[in-house]
This record gives structure tokens, C-alpha cells and sequence, in this order.
């Protein structure tokens, strides 16, 4: 390189990175990117605000973006568990004095929500605004995140029903976060032994080199009577997620009372395998087991209720419904239109592995 060349390069980098059309550090190799494109990435907002957009939200407006994009998802208040744990609900007047919400540490409490765990108002301003809707992810105006945050904030009783929330009072809001002073360093997880840590993590075990023991002995069991005392647990959990329940209306162990489907003729299913594969490749899975509920119904499920109808299920797979199967929306896909009809023919007929 002349130096020359090597003048012009430094002076470049120090008017501040402006973009070149190039790559600065490999010749010929992509280009920087431009200011824009790092805006348009460079979303975060810290637990000290930087980066939080200026705006404010009212919690009456709040309640109108919630009900028109958040609550068939969530429930009215927040409360629902359908698709994932409630955000609303467990916290007290008490925890918010303290910062510590007293349920966390009761093994009775059932579930765990948003507000009895998140301990920075920074967090949940920034997941809604990159997050949320699940559907359209980054379709909030930063006034429509400011007033939807407000509104969880008031469920909560963390600010009242005619507030205003925005970048000046944020701070005072962070004050009054129940879960403010919940979180812990002690685990040494994060920050790890780079920032000084005290102890290691929970890995801080010695391994056992003689006499070992391997099988763990069951010192009680529940009683097969009791199986039961509390009614079937499987349907009094949620259908997806961690908190799944047991079927306690059988003895343990039992098989699942799903009819078994005669099986199949072991003839060749690469057809199959590519219309699978076509639905890992235009994220459908996020949403649809092959042979299970997610957050919409399995494939084996609309297999049997649309049999044949592979046009009906072409049109539904572009452009996404809702009712059919339950308060869910399934969102319009972005999908070509060769991949919908292989997926739609390979579900009429069965929707076979
Ligand atoms: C189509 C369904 C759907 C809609 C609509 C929706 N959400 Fe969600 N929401 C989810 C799911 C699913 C998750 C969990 C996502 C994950 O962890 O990957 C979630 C997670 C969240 C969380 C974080 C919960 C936690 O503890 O981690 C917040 C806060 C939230 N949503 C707020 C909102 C707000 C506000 C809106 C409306 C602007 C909204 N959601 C609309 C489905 C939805
Ligand atoms: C964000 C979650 C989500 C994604 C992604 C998703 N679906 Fe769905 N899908 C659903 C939900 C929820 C329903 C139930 C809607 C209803 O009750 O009408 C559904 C329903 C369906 C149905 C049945 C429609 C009916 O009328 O019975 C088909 C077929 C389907 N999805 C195919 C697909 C395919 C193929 C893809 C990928 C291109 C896909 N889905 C992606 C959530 C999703």
C-alpha cells in the first residue's frame, strides 16, 4: 500500500467511519454498513436508559393498543397462560416497597409472571418494542410502546390509571419495579469470573473418581391413591410450554390414550421428507408440530379435519385465519406459492412422517 493510500485510509477512519462502498479491512470483500442499516439494528435500551427513544404513552391509550393487538394473545389483563405464562399478576403493594417479590420465594405460588421477575422497566420497554406483537415484531411507535408498557404497568398497580409514561419519568417508574432488588449476582452465572466474581458457577462440584454411585435411589414415592387427589393435572396445564401436567386419571406410566393410527406401509417417503422440510424452511414449525400442538394445531390434527382439501389449505397457508381452531391467530405467510402447494397437498393427504 502507498503511503499515500495509507494517509487517505487513516483520514477516512477518522472522519468517524464514514460508509465506503467497501469493506475497510478486507479489499474487495461486502462494505461497511451504513449508519442506517447500524440504526435500524442498534435498538437496544439499557437499565440506565441509553438508547431509550424520546415519547410518552398514556395508560387509557395504552389500554387501546393492548386490546386491539396484545390481548388475544395475552388475555384482557394479562392474566392469560393459553401461549405462554401470564405477564400480569403475584405482585404486591408490599414487594413494590421492598423491590422483592415475596411469592418468588413461596414453592406453593403456581406460575411465574412477567412482573414478579423482570427487575428493570428498561427490559420490558425494550422486549415489547423488539418483540411484539409476536406477529409483526417492530410495528410499535415508540408512543404506542410507552403508552402499552403503562398500561401493563397500571395492571400491576405499579403506576396509577391516569398516568402518562415517558423518557423524563421512566426513572421514577424503574423505583417502584416490584423485582427491582430480586436479582442476584451470587450464582456467579453472569457476571462470571471475568468481572471478579466470588465463586463459580453451579459447576463447582468435585467429580467423583472412586465407589461412584450410579443409579439415584428413590427414597419415597406418591402413593398410587393420591395420583390423583388433585384432578388430572394434564388438564390443568397449559398445552405448551415448560408446565406441562401428568395424565393422573391413569397409573403411572400408562400410555397416552391417543388412538394409535394403523401403521403406515413403509413405501417411499421422500416426498414427505421434502414437504417437512419445506415447513423448517418457511418457519411454520415456530408454530405447528408435525404430530403435535405448538402454538397452533399439528399437522396430523388439520390433516384429519381437511382431509383432500388441498386448495382450501393452499389459501390458508398464505393468507392465515383464525376461530378454526381457537382464539389464536395464525398470521399471513410470506411463502411461494410452489412451497404452499407441496405443504397443502402432502396435508390433505395425511400428513404422513
Ligand atoms: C400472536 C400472539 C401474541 C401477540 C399478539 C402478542 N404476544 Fe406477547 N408474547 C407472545 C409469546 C408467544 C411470547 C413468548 C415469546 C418467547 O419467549 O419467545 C410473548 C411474550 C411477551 C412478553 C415477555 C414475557 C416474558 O416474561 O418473557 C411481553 C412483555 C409481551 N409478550 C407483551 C406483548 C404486548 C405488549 C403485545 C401487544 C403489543 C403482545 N405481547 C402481543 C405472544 C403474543
Ligand atoms: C405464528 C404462529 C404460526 C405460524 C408461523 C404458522 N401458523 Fe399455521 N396456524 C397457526 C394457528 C394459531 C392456527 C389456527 C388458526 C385458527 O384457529 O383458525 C393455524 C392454522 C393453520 C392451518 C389450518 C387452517 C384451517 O383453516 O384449519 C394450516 C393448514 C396451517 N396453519 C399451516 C401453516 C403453514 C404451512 C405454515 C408455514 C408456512 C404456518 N401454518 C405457519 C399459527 C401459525
Amino acid at each position: 500500500m502507498s503511503k499515500f493510500r495509507k494517509i487517505l485510509l487513516v483520514t477516512a477512519l477518522l472522519a468517524g467511519g464514514v460508509a465506503s462502498a467497501q469493506s475497510s479491512k478486507y479489499v474487495n470483500v461486502g462494505r461497511d454498513a451504513t449508519p442506517r442499516e447500524v440504526a435500524a439494528w442498534d435498538i437496544d435500551v439499557r437499565p440506565d436508559f441509553k438508547g431509550l427513544p424520546k415519547g410518552s404513552g398514556s395508560v387509557a391509550k395504552g389500554q387501546d393498543v393492548w386490546e386491539a393487538k396484545c390481548a388475544h394473545c395475552h388475555g384482557i389483563f394479562g392474566e392469560s397462560n393459553e401461549v405462554f405464562s401470564p405477564l400480569v399478576g403475584g405482585t404486591t403493594a408490599e414487594d413494590i416497597k421492598t423491590g422483592k417479590v415475596a411469592n418468588l420465594s413461596r414453592t406453593d405460588y403456581p406460575g411465574r409472571t412477567t412482573l414478579m421477575k423482570v427487575p428493570t422497566v428498561s427490559t420490558l420497554w425494550d422486549y415489547i418494542n423488539r418483540a411484539m406483537p409476536w406477529t409483526s415484531p417492530k410495528s410499535l411507535k415508540p408512543d404506542e410502546v410507552y403508552a402499552v408498557t403503562a398500561y401493563l404497568l397500571s395492571l400491576a398497580n405499579i403506576v396509577p390509571e391516569n398516568f402518562t409514561l415517558s423518557d423524563a419519568n421512566i426513572a421514577d417508574v424503574q423505583k417502584r419495579m416490584p423485582n427491582r432488588n430480586g436479582t442476584t449476582t451470587k450464582h456467579a452465572m453472569w457476571p462470571g469470573n471475568e468481572f471478579g466474581g466470588v465463586s463459580k458457577p453451579d459447576t463447582s462440584n468435585t467429580a467423583c473418581m472412586s465407589n461412584c454411585v450410579t443409579e439415584p435411589k428413590v427414597s419415597s414415592f406418591l402413593p398410587d391413591f393420591a395420583r390423583n387427589a388433585h384432578g388430572n393435572l394434564a388438564e390443568q396445564n397449559r398445552m405448551v410450554g415448560q408446565q406441562r401436567g401428568v395424565d393422573t386419571t391413569k397409573p403411572e406410566g400408562a400410555a397416552p390414550a391417543a388412538p394409535v393410527a394403523p401403521a403406515a406401509p413403509k413405501a417411499d417417503n421422500s416426498a414427505n421428507k421434502a414437504a417437512i422440510a419445506l415447513l423448517g424452511k418457511n418457519g411454520c414449525t415456530a408454530c405447528h408440530g408435525v404430530d403435535k400442538k405448538i402454538v397452533g394445531p399439528g399437522f396430523n390434527e388439520i390433516a384429519k379435519k381437511h382431509a383432500g382439501k388441498a386448495d382450501y389449505l393452499v389459501g390458508k397457508i398464505k393468507a392465515g385465519g383464525v376461530g378454526v381452531w381457537g382464539p389464536i391467530p395464525m398470521p399471513a405467510q410470506t411463502i411461494n406459492d410452489d412451497d404452499a402447494k407441496v405443504i397443502a397437498a402432502w396435508i390433505a393427504q395425511g400428513a404422513a412422517k
